[in-house]
């Protein structure tokens, strides 16, 4: 089936939607890798900074560089403080603007689903990084039902409604193992990151998930108003809460990690 790629091109409205989670599964996802410090970094697929930041924070990195196809994101990461040691630029995965063997960690945070061809993508990351780099990425699984917005797509499919996502057969844990090994990297290695969310009420979940363009807010656009309430009212009532009323799940992604020969 054909899907189209959110438009990230709102840094704010993302940083409600996905840069909270991301940063949370990205200190997860640099404690597994733990890296040396003073090494040079590369983050393909930056967005609006959140784990660039992070990386800047706990990984006491020599240099460290974030490219992104959208302007928009990078407006909001060029405006935190943290943007005066990091350098952004626009550019792409598959064709990445930096020379050969440049820095010792590629990283790509919940992005691999999105070039036209993750294989390529791999294969820029591994030419960019220097011999004994580290190759590495997180993802949300898709497939498996590990993003956080599963709790909608599960009562849209309840309701015959599919939201398929960009790219997402990459995302398996098999999948991204195979894609990582077939790209010559070494010590190739994969683990599980799951991380709780937590939202104050039903509309910071509802606005957090449906406040940008994404697969859940086009399907919505087929729905009568009146069939959106009852999708309201379904999550309302099946949503899991912890005793103080937060609304709780879990997400979970993969992460994989290689050397470069
Ligand atoms: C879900 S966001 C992740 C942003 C950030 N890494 C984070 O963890 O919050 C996906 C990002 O990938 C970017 N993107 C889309 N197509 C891309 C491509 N072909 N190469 C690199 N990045 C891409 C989008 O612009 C967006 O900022």
């Amino acid at each position: 089936m054909s899907t189209t790629a959110t438009n990230f091109d709102d840094g704010i409205a993302y940083e409600a939607w996905m840069g909270r989670w991301s940063r949370i599964v990205g200190e997860k996802f640099l404690e597994w890798l733990s890296p040396a410090e003073k090494l040079s970094w590369l983050d393909v697929g930056c967005g609006n900074g959140a784990f660039t930041e992070l990386v800047y924070a706990k990984c006491a990195p020599s240099g460290i560089q974030g490219v992104d196809p959208s302007q928009e994101q990078l407006d909001v990461a060029n405006s935190r403080a943290s943007s005066k040691t990091i350098e952004y630029r626009i550019g792409a995965a598959q064709a990445l603007p930096f020379d050969d063997k440049t820095f010792d960690v590629v990283a790509m945070a919940l992005a691999i689903n999105l070039p036209p061809d993750p294989k390529v993508a791999v294969a820029e990351m591994l030419r960019v990084t220097k011999s004994g780099g580290t190759v590495a990425t997180y993802m949300w699984d898709i497939p498996n039902g590990g993003i956080t917005m599963e709790p909608i797509r599960t009562a849209l499919r309840e309701m015959n409604i599919n939201t398929p996502i960009f790219g997402e057969a990459i995302t398996t844990p098999e999948n991204m193992k195979e894609l990582w090994e077939n790209a010559g990297l070494n010590d190739v290695s994969l683990t599980q990151i799951e991380i709780d969310l937590s939202f104050k009420s039903f509309d910071d979940f509802w606005n957090s998930n449906t406040g940008m363009e994404n697969t859940v807010v086009r399907a919505m656009k087929s729905l009568s108003d009146t069939e959106i309430e009852t999708l309201k009212a379904n999550l309302k009532s099946n949503l899991p809460t912890d005793s103080s009323g937060n609304i709780c799940y879990r997400a979970f992604a993969n992460a994989a990690k290689g050397l470069v020969p």
